[in-house]
Parts: structure tokens; C-alpha cells; sequence
């Protein structure tokens, strides 16, 4: 009896096992590193890398943007910022923006900041209630209108054929799948050296985001003078 069950189960784990020994584990990897990457601040071994995941019509996302953009020139160059976008799914037109900021990046780098504000200052217009009762289609040209503000004259069509193209897809679901492999279940959350902040899901003003690098900086140079001395 015992044996009745293990074998059809034995059988199961065996073929699961090498289904997933043959199968191209590695497909779902990128060819580029998911995210925005804000201003030109290079990517240095000692840079205080921040990545931040924020959903394009999340109150509390749009709200943590200014602070962090500040902190980001008050830090420059030693900071290292990078946007993920993260569409949470109870708010109804955040796939579709993230969508609309990848191609953004696309047709036009600059604007992919740009459009971000966008969507932060008429995010209202984009939340549950005010679109229940409008089809995906009018609210794709709507955010197609807007964004052809940010990614330059004459984009419209070009930004309205992004959304017919598959790979504009595939690179929002990265953005989000990378976010939930980082544990990321909320907008927003800033990891700072690849180490989420407390208070996820939360926005941080100017002074928690002081509070938070100086002591990195300080460390830094702690260690500096410390090699100094070992010279
Ligand atoms: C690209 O976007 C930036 C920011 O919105 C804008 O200033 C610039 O004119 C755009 N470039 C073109 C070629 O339209």
C-alpha cells in the first residue's frame, strides 16, 4: 500500500526534478540590468547605491520623489540612484504606466524622469475610482497623450505603437518580477547599499534621507583613514 502511493509520487518528483534540470532556468534574465538609472552619477566602488521601487500612481511613492531627489544633489556624486518601476496590482492603471515609462526610455532616455513626474502630478486623474467606468484602450491614449509631452513632439504614434510591442511588456513584467524577487511587496521601498530601509512602503523626508547616507559617508572615510594609517 505504502508502496501504491510512493511510486506514482517517486515517478512525479523524478520527472519535476529533471524537467527543471533541462528546462532554460535562465530565460527570464534580462539582457540589461532592470531600472532607471537618475542623473549621470557613474556606478563607483564606493558609491551608496540606492535603489528605489516606486509605483507610478502610488500617493506615497510620488511623495518620497522630491525628498530623495534632493538628498540625491545634496550627495552627488557619491550617490548612485536607480528607479525601479513596481506596478502594485490593487491600483488598476499601474501596469500600464510602468509599461508607458519603459517606453518612454526607449523612444527618448530623457524622458523617462520627466514622464515619472508626469504621472506623479496627474496620478489623481489615474487611480481606481476616477477610471472605473473608462476602457483600458482610452485610458492608454490618455497616458499616451501625456507622455508625448515629456518624450518630445511627434512621438504620439510612436509612443501608441510602443504599447503593441511585445518587448515593452516583457520589460515591465521584469520590472515587477524583479521587485518581488528583492521581497519587494509595497511602494515605495529604497534599498541603500543593497539593504532595505524599515518603514517599507513608507515615504522618507529629506532629513531621515541625511540621516541615513551621512554615516555612510563618515564610515567611509573612517575606513579611508584608517587604511591612510596602515601605509
Ligand atoms: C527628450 O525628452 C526631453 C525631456 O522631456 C526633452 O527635453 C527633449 O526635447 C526630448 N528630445 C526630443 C528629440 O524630442
Amino acid at each position: 500500500m505504502g508502496f501504491g502511493i510512493f511510486f506514482p509520487l517517486f515517478c512525479c518528483a523524478f520527472i519535476l526534478f529533471f524537467s527543471s534540470e533541462l528546462s532554460p532556468v535562465n530565460s527570464s534574465i534580462p539582457g540589461k540590468f532592470d531600472g532607471f538609472i537618475y542623473g549621470n552619477n557613474p556606478a563607483r566602488e564606493d558609491s551608496i547605491i540606492v535603489e528605489a521601487f516606486m509605483d507610478p500612481i502610488c500617493s506615497d511613492s510620488r511623495d518620497s520623489w522630491e525628498p530623495l531627489k534632493l538628498a540625491f544633489e545634496h550627495y552627488s556624486p557619491s550617490i548612485f540612484l536607480m528607479v525601479h518601476p513596481f506596478p502594485l496590482p490593487y491600483h488598476d492603471n499601474a501596469y500600464v504606466a510602468s509599461r508607458a515609462l519603459h517606453i518612454a526610455n526607449q523612444l527618448n532616455s530623457s524622458s523617462t524622469f520627466p514622464l515619472l513626474e508626469l504621472f506623479f502630478k496627474y496620478q489623481g486623474n489615474y487611480y481606481n475610482t476616477p477610471t472605473e467606468d473608462l476602457s483600458r484602450s482610452s485610458i492608454v491614449s490618455d497616458i499616451a497623450i501625456l507622455a508625448a509631452n515629456a518624450v518630445g513632439d511627434n512621438s504620439l504614434s510612436a509612443f501608441k505603437n510602443g504599447f503593441q510591442d511585445p518587448n515593452t511588456d516583457t520589460m515591465t513584467r521584469t520590472s515587477f518580477k524583479y521587485g518581488c524577487s528583492r521581497g519587494v511587496s509595497g511602494a515605495p521601498y529604497f534599498f541603500v547599499n543593497g539593504f532595505l530601509l524599515p518603514d517599507a512602503g513608507s515615504a522618507l523626508s529629506y532629513t531621515q534621507w541625511t540621516a541615513i547616507i551621512q554615516p555612510l559617508l563618515s564610515q567611509q572615510i573612517a575606513a579611508d583613514h584608517l587604511l591612510a594609517s596602515d601605509l
